[in-house]
């Protein structure tokens, strides 16, 4: 895995986070080089923001040259936070002036100029540029670094649209650079999705970056179908999304603690929302915005975790993810406490599953998804 990293005449080591994970993506790409590249091209503002930055390349690629420009850093994902705090660490680049920020909520510092990466989900970036043009003053720019295959005139429409005039720079490494200048209209934010699933009296609403934006994931479906019995006092909801699954564990174990735990900020602020307005008991519902369960309190024991893992982390499909996810769940469980898991046949689980706890049952299947429990002795 390469992992050197060559901003003007310095070489940084850079990681994706966990830095421990077994396969050979890097924690940077050539639109992160070529958003550095045009950034060394001009005179520097008095502050900058950074959206998107996996695993804080472009954070560090300004920090190494510019240790103390101020830096608002602005990510939905917690492994990306904690990655950008690692490689600063690594690489003993100063976080001093580094304001993290969190979104959903937190107001922007009005920049002059805003470093981002194009994110996967394009009702999440028009979320995004509808928040922008409402914090930045008019004239304020934003520099897109993205694939060039990606950027075609239906994108700079919709940057148009959200935020004001954009134009692509031409091709480097196969990436282009958009800029776009706010043009000081605000925009009416978009609504979040909001749908029923009818057969469990639940209304539920998802933020632009939650999964399954608006129906069932179907593997959440079938685990909704096969959800244990049992007298449960406190449950995980581990990689929560909506938080469907431990919503459903609310009503159907009355007295339990649900604890809901998502990398994304907008789905731990989705999950909280919809354990709010489906009626639930408020003191009874926790939600943590975590790698998994790294930071849970001490305290939390669980009985019962249930797990619809992710099998990719931004573009790269891996599986380190369900496998940190299984770990940690088995640290958290109390004795004879049970880890409910659903995922696609094909990705093996049951195997993981067996190995880290020594048992693993089905208890149901179709053609594609296996709902599956592992219990700790
Ligand atoms: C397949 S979705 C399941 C969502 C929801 N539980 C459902 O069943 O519809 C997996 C979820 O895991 C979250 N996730 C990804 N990496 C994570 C990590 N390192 N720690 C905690 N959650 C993570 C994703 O943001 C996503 O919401």
């Amino acid at each position: 895995m390469m992992t050197q990293f060559a901003v003007a005449d310095q070489l940084l080591t850079l990681q994706r986070f966990p830095a421990q994970q077994h396969n050979n993506l890097q924690a940077w790409d050539a639109a992160d080089e070529h958003l550095l590249q045009k950034l060394g091209e001009q005179p520097l503002p008095a502050a900058m923001m950074l959206l998107n930055d996996s695993f804080g390349a472009l954070l560090c690629g300004i920090k190494a040259r510019h240790p103390e420009l101020p830096c608002q850093w602005v990510s939905d994902a917690a492994t990306a936070r904690y990655g950008a705090q690692q490689n600063l660490l690594q690489n003993r680049l100063s976080a001093h002036d580094v304001h993290w920020l969190q979104q959903p909520a937190a107001p922007l510092m009005p920049t002059q100029l805003t470093l981002m990466k194009l994110p996967k989900n394009l009702n999440y970036f028009a979320w995004q540029l509808t928040r922008l043009a409402r914090e930045l003053p008019k004239g304020s720019q934003i520099w897109i670094g993205a694939k060039a295959k990606v950027i075609n005139q239906s994108l700079l429409q919709l940057i148009g649209r959200h935020f004001g005039p954009a134009t692509a720079s031409l091709a480097w490494k196969n990436t282009r650079v958009i800029t776009a200048v706010a043009d000081g209209k605000p925009r009416t934010e978009p609504k979040p999705q909001q749908w029923p699933v009818a057969e469990y009296a639940l209304q539920l609403r998802n933020l632009s970056n939650v999964f399954a934006a608006n129906k069932l994931d179907i593997g959440a479906r079938l685990m909704l179908q096969h959800l244990p019995v049992g007298q449960f006092q406190q449950v995980i909801d581990l990689g929560c999304g909506n938080g469907i699954l431990g919503l459903r564990a609310g009503q159907l174990y009355p007295k339990a603690h649900v604890h809901f735990v998502d990398d994304s900020a907008q789905a731990v602020a989705s999950a909280r929302q919809n354990w709010q307005q489906n009626g639930l008991v408020a003191a009874q519902g926790h939600f943590y915005w975590d790698d998994c369960l790294t930071h849970l309190p001490p305290d939390v024991s669980a009985d019962l975790i249930l797990c619809n893992p992710p099998f990719h982390q931004g573009e790269a499909i891996t599986d380190h993810i369900a496998w940190q996810m299984f770990s940690d769940a088995r640290q958290r469980l109390r004795r004879g406490g049970l880890l409910q898991v659903v995922g696609n046949r094909h990705l093996g689980y049951h195997v993981k599953l067996k190995r880290l706890f020594g048992n693993c049952q089905t208890v149901a299947s179709n053609q594609k998804f296996v709902i599956l429990q592992a219990r700790k002795a």
